[in-house]
């Protein structure tokens, strides 16, 4: 496959998926490429996106049985409260409003599960510059040599500075790793911890989940799973 600044972060997101990954959800997928790549890697696949230009095409090569493109605002589709394991948005958080989208992928989350954000920020400051300006030359090289794959969805330019998207995780998503990254992009990972520090016995936060827990885990709405089930935990 050809290059974009996407593409570029693509083997960096799916280096983080947790493993016995049973639920992944690709946030403004696009044409799909990524949520193909993580159907190896998850029982099951959902890549949503708003625009149906894009999801049609994503559609037509769909690449696997256990994905699902769905065609929806990720912050009002009724999707599964705490059902994901894998969370990956590349390129779309700033075309959602920040904290409400935040907020939104982190009830999406399971605890345990990981969520990825690779996202575009204001430039704004002298190092954003500087990054740009070392950026721009490599990128042309790079898609000379390797010829460039268009984005093919809606596109929109960051509102948000670097340092708002800081300001804003760290308190909505506390513990959460924000790194810059050349391309004009950051990355974000956080880890939700299976129960929040304050009411873990010493030493017993991060071992995993009980056969009790497994089992109260919500069943997942019929849209979605395999087996038919019936929805209860539908917010
Ligand atoms: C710049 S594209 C990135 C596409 C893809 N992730 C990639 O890396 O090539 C941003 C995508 O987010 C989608 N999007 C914007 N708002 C959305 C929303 N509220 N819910 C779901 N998708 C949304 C757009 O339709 C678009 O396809």
């Amino acid at each position: 496959m050809s290059w974009n600044h996407n593409v570029h972060y693509h083997d960096f997101a799916l280096g983080e998926v947790p493993p016995r990954c049973q639920w992944a959800l690709d946030v403004g997928c696009g044409r799909g490429a990524l949520t193909r790549k993580l159907a190896p890697l998850s029982d099951e696949v959902i890549g949503i996106d708003s625009d149906h230009g894009c999801l049609d095409q994503a559609r037509t090569t769909h690449g696997g049985t256990n994905l699902t493109f769905l065609e929806g605002d990720v912050l009002t589709e009724s999707l599964p409260f705490q059902n994901f394991d894998f969370i990956v948005a590349v390129a779309t958080l700033h075309h959602l409003p920040l904290r409400r989208a935040l907020e939104r992928f982190r009830d999406l989350l399971r605890p345990g599960g990981v969520l990825v954000i690779v996202g575009l920020y204001k430039i704004a400051t002298p190092i954003d510059y500087a990054y740009s300006a070392t950026a721009m030359p490599i990128s042309m090289a790079i898609r000379f040599l390797r010829g460039e794959e268009a984005v093919g969805a809606p596109l929109q330019d960051p509102r948000e500075t670097l340092a708002t998207i800081r300001r804003e995780s760290a308190v909505l998503l506390p513990g959460s790793v924000l790194r810059r990254r050349l391309f004009f992009r950051y990355s974000l990972v956080w880890r939700r911890l299976i129960r929040p520090l304050s009411q873990a016995s010493s030493g017993q936060h991060a071992k995993g989940l009980g056969a009790k827990e497994k089992s109260a885990r919500p069943a997942v709405c019929s849209v979605y799973c395999r087996q038919g089930v019936q929805c209860a935990a539908v917010p």
